[in-house]
């Protein structure tokens, strides 16, 4: 039976550090099945019971930085790097929005070098070519660059914090600064972006209590969206020998979000999927209605190893195909709306 105490703690309307931390290690298979049931309730209730499909360009795989977990790095001469040229992606982002998909993801490493203004004229050309939202990841910049993304017309952005631990942070993401991050993220939601931040799970050294306070970095930060995800060692890098982070943890996470969170877009991720092909469909049964399906051609895919995945030569929409098996293995159903955050709604 689960405890009292844990099936308060499901309800309490605003729970504290202490709180979080308690949800995140129910004490039984019972309060763990009460924690994933309240949370697939309170995802009904807050952003309803369809899951939003975002479609992924990874249009470079440059980057600047030499975070010690990500094959990225650029520490890493073992990958070779490409850029997507601006008619590639646009060709890819129409593919995305012919099967119906209403969200257009472009995604690379921070890469400093990236000519901003190609990438706006990039943006405004998808805008002005379809009716799809905008999100960007492509890592900090400063805050002009992020005015002149905006006015090209990207609705959202997402950059994880990876790690509300400043000293994890600092030790795993070397000549990178926890504040600028963190400034980053604000000065995109002032700037009107939605944002999305979170972190990823099982980094070594990485404590629950540094997860609730990934949870609370979210809600403190009043992010829109909120990807959690599980940490998979990456050859070529410092820690190719680090074990991965747990399947159950995150899916933990995710359903702890969902209550703490309530209204924000929580991804079913990839690399849930990459660790157990069953994961992302229960991710959906405990808290997250997105699930983001890689469109990225295949030459440039198999050099998109932040780590390591089996790939196949696949058709264009086999991503897009797998993600709605997921959905319907999961009882729901694809959503057919943009899937903006609530808060981005105007009222009727
Ligand atoms: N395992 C899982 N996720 C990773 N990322 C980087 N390296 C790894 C890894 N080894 C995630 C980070 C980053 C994004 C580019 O990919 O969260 O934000
Ligand atoms: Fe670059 Fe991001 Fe990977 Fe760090 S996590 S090496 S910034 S792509």
């Amino acid at each position: 039976m689960p405890t009292s105490r844990y099936l308060a703690l499901l309800e309490a309307p605003f729970p504290e550090r202490e709180d979080v931390i308690a949800l995140l290690s129910p004490s039984s298979d019972e309060e763990k099945a009460a924690l994933f049931a309240r949370a697939h309730a309170v995802r009904r209730e807050t952003v309803g019971g369809h899951v939003h499909i975002r479609g992924i360009i990874e249009i470079s795989n440059r980057c600047s930085n030499n975070c010690l977990y990500c094959g990225l790095r650029r520490g890493n001469t073992a990958l070779a790097r490409y850029l997507m040229r601006p008619e590639e992606i646009l060709a890819c982002a129409k593919t995305i929005t012919d099967a119906g998909v209403r969200t257009i993801v472009l995604q690379s490493g921070e890469d400093r070098r990236a000519d901003a203004h190609e990438i706006a004229d990039i943006i405004r050309e998808i805008k002005a070519r379809t009716d799809a939202a905008v999100t960007l990841s492509l890592g900090e910049r400063d805050r002009e660059t992020y005015r002149l993304w905006r006015e090209a017309g990207a609705d959202r952005y997402l950059l994880k914090h990876e790690t509300a631990n400043r000293s994890l942070f600092a030790r795993l993401r070397p000549s990178t600064d926890f504040d600028v991050r963190v400034r980053c993220l604000r000065d995109l939601a002032e700037l009107g972006y939605q944002v999305g931040t979170g972190n990823m799970i099982g980094l070594p050294g990485q404590s629950l209590a540094d997860i609730a306070d990934d949870i609370l970095l979210c809600r403190e930060l009043a992010a829109d969206m909120c990807p959690f995800g599980p940490f998979i060692p990456s050859p070529d890098t410092p820690l190719s020998h680090a074990a991965a982070g747990s399947v159950e943890l995150s899916l933990l996470t995710i359903a702890v979000a969902r209550i703490v969170l309530r209204t924000v877009h929580i991804p079913a991720n990839t690399s849930l999927g990459t660790l157990d092909p069953d994961a992302q469909r229960r991710a959906l049964l405990c808290g997250a209605n997105v699930i983001m399906p890689n469109f990225t051609p295949y030459r440039y895919r198999v050099h998109y190893r932040i780590y390591p995945k089996t790939l196949r030569e696949t058709p264009p929409l086999e991503g897009l195909h797998r993600a709605l098996e997921i959905i319907r293995a999961a009882g729901c159903t694809p959503a057919t709306d943009r899937g903006d955050s609530v808060r981005h709604i105007p009222p009727a």
